[in-house]
Parts: structure tokens; C-alpha cells; sequence
């Protein structure tokens, strides 16, 4: 173990000072808890995240270095800013410094068999955590943590269903679709859209991407509010994307939350707020707080304990009213 951990050392120092340079390019990098550079008896992970795209995203980072500090592992971040070529970057670094484990969060889901077997290949063990991939080969990861994305647009479409229940004519639903090709964004939808399928006076009218972030979520949706009059419902596939809406939908001199009704997913702090306030009137969980279970994970795999293949995010939904209820006491 010494020996190894000596060996290892002087490869993850030569290979630090040689990489520097790609790991600032590919991203921003910095070494959380401790960051002896892969020295010492800790269990070394390195963590690829898709951005600071939006409230959940940083609720997530912030939860995985906490989480990494309490746990005593030597986290290296890369934050690959949306784009899928710095975390296949950042993860070849990490193969090159022989880190313990590696986990990240896929910006998209196709795109990753070559990576992931390059790791396999090196003996790293790979944990996906929050989005997953579409590999056939499930070989070339250990786990995947994280939220049943389908099922939470389904939980939203079905909220809807039950409160348009006896409407006589159209409801005209927009959707404000997340990062194109990413699994919530077509988990969501697809969720969201079986539920309402057997109600046909349901229709959604226009779907774009708001790309998760609220900037884009406001300009797409004042898009949506020209080409459409008549909007009853809002579907967005993160609280962000609904919160740049509101501002789109006032501005257009309509009431959010009583002229068109709004669903998001997410539950932060600002997007509960906005449920307490009557500007939002739904939302389905999906939790950011990721980082115990899987720095838990992360000592497993590298013990070369077995773990489940799949663990799923325990989460909730939220009306008006529960979402006034739980304010006081929401984390992130
Ligand atoms: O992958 C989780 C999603 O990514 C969150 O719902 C969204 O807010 C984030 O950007």
C-alpha cells in the first residue's frame, strides 16, 4: 500500500505539472478537501460537474465539498462549464494522475462509452451521479446516483390533469425544455407527456430549451408569449427557467400563477418562494443534496465493496401551501 501510494505520488506530481495547462483549459479545476495532490492515505475522487448553471447546480457543488471535507477525501473539481468535451478532458486528467475513483455529473447522455472505457481499463472505478448515460455497456460504471427524472415530470403532469379536470376547451401548455440531450431535459419530457397523453384537450403548444438557465428561460419565454396568445400553462423542467419566465409573463401584463399557471421542478429556495407567493403553483422535487452518499460510494468502490447499481434520490412534491410550510426549514 506504501510502495503503491509513493509510486503514485511522483506520478500524480509529474503528471499535475504536465497537465496543468489542458486542466485549466478544459474547465476549472481546483483540489477541495485538503488537496495533497493524490499523497497521503486519503481516497482521492475526481469529480467532473456540468457548470453553475442554476440554483440546484450550486446547492449541488457546494454538497459534494462539504461532503468530501467531512469525509476526508481528497476531492480534485473540475467544473466543466455545460460542455461535454471538458468533462471527457477532465476525466482523461484524472485517469493520468491515478486518481482512487472518479464521478461525474453528464452534461449529456450519449457521447461517453470511449471515456468511460478508457477508466475502465485504467482499473478507476466511475460513479455517475445526478444524470446517467445511455451506454449499453453498464459495465463501465459501478453506480448511478440519483433522481428518477421521468417520474418527476410525470408527478407534474399528473398534478395537471387533476386541476384541469373538467375544463371544456384547449389548455395551452408551453414547455421550457432543460440542456438539449440531457437525461433530465428528456426524462422530464417524456415524463410529462405520457400523463397528459390520454387527456386531448391538454395540448402543448410550443417546447424549447431554456438551456436550465433563468436568462434563457426569459427569452424563450417571452418567444412563447408572441407566437402565443393564449397560454394556460407553463411546464418548466427547472425552477430557474420558470423564475426568468416570471419576468417574461409580467411583462406581458399577465399574472403569473392565476393568468397561466406554472410547474417547475426543482424546489430551491427561490423557486419555493415563488410557489409561497402564488407566482408558481406546483413543484416536483428533485434534490441537489448528493454529496454524503457519495463520498459513502466513493470509499465503497475503491474498497472494492459491491454496491447497487442504481440508487435512487428520495424526493417529494410541493403545492402552494406545503411549499409556505416547508420555506423555513429548506437547505438550499
Ligand atoms: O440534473 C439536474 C438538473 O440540472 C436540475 O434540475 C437543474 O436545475 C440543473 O441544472
Amino acid at each position: 500500500m506504501r510502495t503503491r501510494r509513493t509510486a503514485r505520488t511522483v506520478i500524480a506530481v509529474v503528471a499535475t505539472v504536465l497537465l496543468a495547462g489542458s486542466a485549466t483549459a478544459c474547465g476549472n479545476s481546483d483540489t477541495g478537501a485538503g488537496g495533497d495532490s493524490g499523497g497521503g492515505d486519503k481516497v482521492v475522487l475526481g469529480f467532473s460537474q456540468v457548470g453553475a448553471e442554476s440554483g440546484w447546480r450550486t446547492a449541488n457543488t457546494t454538497s459534494i465539498k462539504e461532503a468530501a471535507a467531512a469525509a476526508g477525501i481528497e476531492l480534485k473539481f473540475d467544473d466543466a462549464q455545460q460542455k461535454q468535451e471538458n468533462q471527457i478532458k477532465a476525466i482523461r486528467n484524472f485517469i493520468q494522475q491515478k486518481v482512487d475513483v472518479i464521478a461525474f455529473s453528464p452534461v449529456v447522455e450519449s457521447g461517453w462509452d470511449t471515456v468511460l472505457k478508457e477508466a475502465k481499463d485504467a482499473g478507476i472505478p466511475v460513479i455517475l451521479t445526478d444524470r446517467s448515460v445511455d451506454s449499453a455497456d453498464k459495465s463501465l460504471y459501478k453506480t448511478f446516483l440519483g433522481s428518477d427524472f421521468v417520474k418527476e415530470g410525470r408527478l407534474a403532469g399528473e398534478w395537471l390533469v387533476e386541476q384541469t379536470k373538467g375544463a371544456s376547451g384547449p389548455v395551452n401548455i408551453v414547455e421550457l425544455q432543460g440542456t438539449t440531450g440531457s437525461a433530465p431535459a428528456n426524462d422530464r419530457k417524456e415524463g410529462f407527456a405520457k400523463a397528459i397523453a390520454a387527456n386531448p384537450n391538454l395540448k402543448i403548444v410550443a417546447s424549447q430549451s431554456g438551456d436550465f438557465k433563468r436568462a434563457d428561460g426569459k427569452q424563450v419565454m417571452e418567444q412563447f408569449l408572441k407566437a402565443n396568445p393564449d397560454i394556460d400553462v407553463l411546464f418548466a423542467h427547472n425552477d430557474d427557467m420558470g423564475l426568468g419566465a416570471l419576468e417574461a409573463i409580467t411583462a406581458a401584463g399577465k399574472t403569473p400563477g392565476k393568468d397561466i399557471l406554472i410547474i417547475t421542478i426543482d424546489a430551491v429556495k427561490d423557486g419555493m418562494q415563488a410557489l409561497a407567493d402564488g407566482r408558481f403553483n406546483f413543484i416536483a422535487e428533485c434534490s441537489p443534496l448528493l454529496g454524503p452518499q457519495l463520498m459513502d460510494l466513493a470509499k465503497k468502490v475503491h474498497a472494492g465493496e459491491e454496491v447497487p447499481v442504481r440508487i435512487e434520490t428520495e424526493e417529494t412534491t410541493f403545492t402552494q401551501e406545503q411549499a409556505k410550510a416547508a420555506l423555513p426549514d429548506r437547505k438550499y
